[in-house]
């Protein structure tokens, strides 16, 4: 297993691992973001099963015991599968997250004790901030966020985009890590493929509010990191999702079924 670094913006990093058997021809990353700060934080633990890799990646940028935070989108295997790994790595490391994963999932699956954090709520890494916001059930969990690190407008936003890689690129394979353009139709050609969005009828409500953001960066958990406006990127995704549900609601469109 190959995990690659590509410094995203300053001082963030993105971790990523290719994985072929994984939406074939064209493969599908896992991404994870290392905020470096008096206070680094990890934003998505990967996999449990690619705990050795993404460790052995880290560490060369930071020593994984130095480690103070964890983050996620949401309670998944690739979001958290390897909390309790980094957490046994990380003496001082301690999982930050939302009221609704802490109560629903946290305080039991977390080997230490998780910090709730309110919607809205900063945390000062000491040289970059990250602010919690809550997006329920976008694009699936009960207990959904993102973080915002403010000082380089990067939304660290997790599922909510989810790109293959074949569909921005002519070749198969692993692609660039930061790309400029169309996010919004590579998203929906995915959400055709998974069906991984819950449509419900606040996502374009809560999408237009990370819109007001105005982030100069997205980082995707699976597929290349954006850069450019992404406040429009949120709202022509908002527009599409309720379109979807629009769609739904009318019988137009139905869930996909996996093969
Ligand atoms: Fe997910
Ligand atoms: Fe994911």
């Amino acid at each position: 297993m190959d995990t690659r670094i590509s410094e995203i913006a300053d001082g963030i990093y993105r971790l990523s691992t290719f994985v072929a058997g994984i939406a074939p021809p064209v493969g599908f990353t896992f991404n994870s973001f290392l905020v470096l700060g008096d206070e680094p934080l990890l934003f998505h633990t990967g996999l449990r099963k690619m705990f050795g890799s993404n460790r052995d990646t880290l560490s060369r940028l930071v020593a994984p015991e130095r480690l103070r935070w964890i983050g996620f989108g949401h309670y998944e295997a690739d979001e958290c599968g390897a909390m309790n790994e980094w957490l046994a790595v990380a003496p001082d490391a301690q999982v930050a997250h939302g009221q609704t994963g802490v109560m629903v999932s946290l305080n039991d699956m977390a080997d230490r004790a998780p910090r709730v954090l309110k919607d809205g709520e900063v945390i000062d890494l000491g040289g970059k901030r990250v602010r919690y916001i809550d997006t329920p059930h976008t694009p699936h969990g009960w207990d959904a966020g993102v973080m915002m690190e403010e000082t380089t407008g990067t939304l660290l936003c997790g599922d909510l985009f989810t790109l293959l890689c074949g569909d921005l690129f002519t070749q198969l394979g692993d692609g660039p890590a930061l790309i400029t353009g169309d996010i919004v139709s590579p998203a929906a050609a995915a959400e055709d493929l998974f069906g991984y969005s819950a449509l419900n009828p606040t996502m374009g409500t809560t999408l237009r509010r990370l819109s007001e953001l105005s982030p100069g960066r997205l980082a995707l958990m699976h597929g290349p990191s954006f850069e450019g406006d992404g406040g429009a990127a949120l709202q022509a995704l908002a527009d599409e999702y309720d379109r979807r549900a629009g769609l739904h609601r009318a019988g137009v469109i139905e869930r996909p079924e996996f093969a």
